[in-house]
């Protein structure tokens, strides 16, 4: 029997970041994984996969819309979804491809099959049985689909099925007007589908600050995308390949049905941890069906571990890959922090939105005294060279001690333009600190900068 210092459970984000942590660490590891790929739903049926698909359909957005005025001249290029899938399947297997470059550089033993736990201290996979002393749960989340819904990743899909449509629909209906939902959303919109968004809640993008989430509502709305809201779907039927999505309005009850080519149903996830056997081993949960974890991310079984989407937290890959260095660190003697105050949320639509830290309504709700600072795009001269004038930077600050306290851009490159004011705040910075930072002309950075200004004595270019 072979036995190792951990074993590693999936190998997505979470999972292959922590086997190479605890390798770097000097443990002897295995990952265990069953899909034919490593990288897990991020790198093979999320979010890589998803960004291809964004990135090739912003470029035909850009030839329809924005080459003519830029001088360059001819017909905007047609689709051809084969090859586009084709792409997007390139990209997914260069990135898995690179993860199992590193498992080998680091000496990681790939267990391929799917896992159980017969008792602490063993893994079983297939017919072998693995000794360890320690055991990370990293497996990760799947699509919950409300009920009433039968999902075929045909006509009614997950995010997985809408990876690999058939073709592109005439029509899209989209259940859930959260990340997934817009994202790809954005994309079958840019292709030519007539997108339909139905959400539960009055506004898109639960948790957002709300003054961003309006705008984004109403640049996607001026982008095509039809929105919905304040609906509760009931049903989902198909016939002929179509599909027919009955819901409430929760305003007046009204019964209402809209019928497409395709219906994605994007209204969450949870955590997946079938047939690892965690009720035998006595795993504590959470209400929500989260592994229960402490600070270091054990259960309360000894020498079990659980981290990313199947613990509390946001389900994002980073927040996960946080933690799979985080519990290899632990395990190893040291003593990691996860700064969940600090991690950055990013929708990848264009334009971008990234978002970290309070809200104006979590700070309204705390009772706090707070400052805001805000900058629109149309004063940068990058953004309006790239036709990138839409969105603005906000940055919420104490009233008293100008400490950043969150910051919210709807705009160009947002995902990593977060990324400064996240370093900011876990050095403890104020505004001032950027403000007076140099940032090099032109760049949307000086969004940021003037932002920060705004917290201040004003921004200089609005
Ligand atoms: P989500 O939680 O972001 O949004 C689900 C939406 O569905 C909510 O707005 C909810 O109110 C709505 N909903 C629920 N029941 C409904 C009903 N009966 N009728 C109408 N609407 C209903 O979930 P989503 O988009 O499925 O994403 C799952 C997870 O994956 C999230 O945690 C998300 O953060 C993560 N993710 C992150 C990405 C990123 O960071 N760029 C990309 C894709 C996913």
């Amino acid at each position: 029997m072979s036995s190792y210092d951990v074993i590693v459970i999936g190998a997505g984000p979470g999972g292959y970041v922590s086997a190479i942590r605890c390798a770097q660490l000097g443990m002897k590891v295995a990952c265990v994984e069953g899909r034919e790929t490593l990288g897990g739903t991020c790198l093979n049926v999320g979010c890589i996969p998803s960004k291809a698909l964004l990135h090739a359909t912003h470029m035909l957005h850009e030839a329809e819309h924005n080459f003519a005025e830029m001088g360059l001249k001819g017909k905007a290029p047609s689709v051809d979804w084969k090859q586009m899938i084709s792409y997007k399947e390139k990209t997914v297997g260069q990135n898995t491809g690179g993860i199992e470059f590193l498992f080998k550089k680091n000496k990681i033993d790939w267990i391929k099959g799917w896992a159980t736990i017969p008792e602490a201290g063993k893994v079983k996979v297939g017919d072998d049985t693995y000794e360890t002393k320690n055991i990370i749960i990293a497996t990760g989340s799947e699509a919950s689909v409300l009920p009433g819904i039968e999902v075929d990743e045909k006509t009614v899909v997950t995010s997985t099925g809408a990876l690999e449509l058939n073709k592109v629909p005439k029509s899209m209906v989209v259940i859930g007007a959260g990340v997934i939902g817009l994202e790809l959303g954005s994309v079958y919109s840019r292709l030519g589908a007539e997108v339909t968004v139905i959400e539960f809640l009055d506004a898109i993008t639960p948790g957002m600050d709300a003054e961003v989430a309006r705008q984004f509502q109403k640049m996607l709305t001026k982008q095509g995308l039809k929105f919905n809201l304040g609906a509760a779907v009931q049903g989902v039927t198909t016939k002929g390949g179509k599909a027919t999505v009955s819901y409430k309005l929760r305003k007046d009850d009204s019964e209402h049905e809209i019928t497409a080519d395709t219906v994605l149903v994007a209204t969450g996830r949870k955590p997946y941890t079938e047939g690892l056997g965690l009720d035998a081993l006595g795993v504590a949960l959470t209400e929500r069906g989260q592994i229960k974890t402490d600070a270091k991310y054990a259960t309360n079984v000894p020498g079990i571990y659980a981290i990313g989407d199947t613990i509390e937290g946001p389900m994002l890959a980073h927040k996960a890959e946080d933690e799979g260095m985080a519990v290899a660190e632990g395990i190893a003697g040291q003593h990691p922090h996860v700064n969940y105050g600090v991690i950055p949320g990013v929708i990848y639509t264009h334009p971008e939105v990234g978002s970290v830290g309070e809200t104006e309504e979590t700070l309204k709700a705390a009772g706090r005294a707070y400052k805001v600072g805000k900058f629109p795009f149309l004063g940068n001269a990058r953004a309006k060279a790239n036709f990138a004038g839409d969105g603005f930077v906000k940055m919420l600050v104490d009233a008293k001690t100008d400490r950043i306290l969150g910051a919210h851009i709807i705009g160009p490159m947002a995902g990593d333009l977060i990324h400064e004011i996240c370093v900011a705040m876990e050095f403890g910075a104020a505004a001032e600190d950027i403000a007076r930072t140099c940032h090099a002309h032109p760049t949307y950075s000086e969004a940021v900068r003037e932002a920060a200004l705004a917290c201040g004595d004003g921004a200089i270019h609005v």
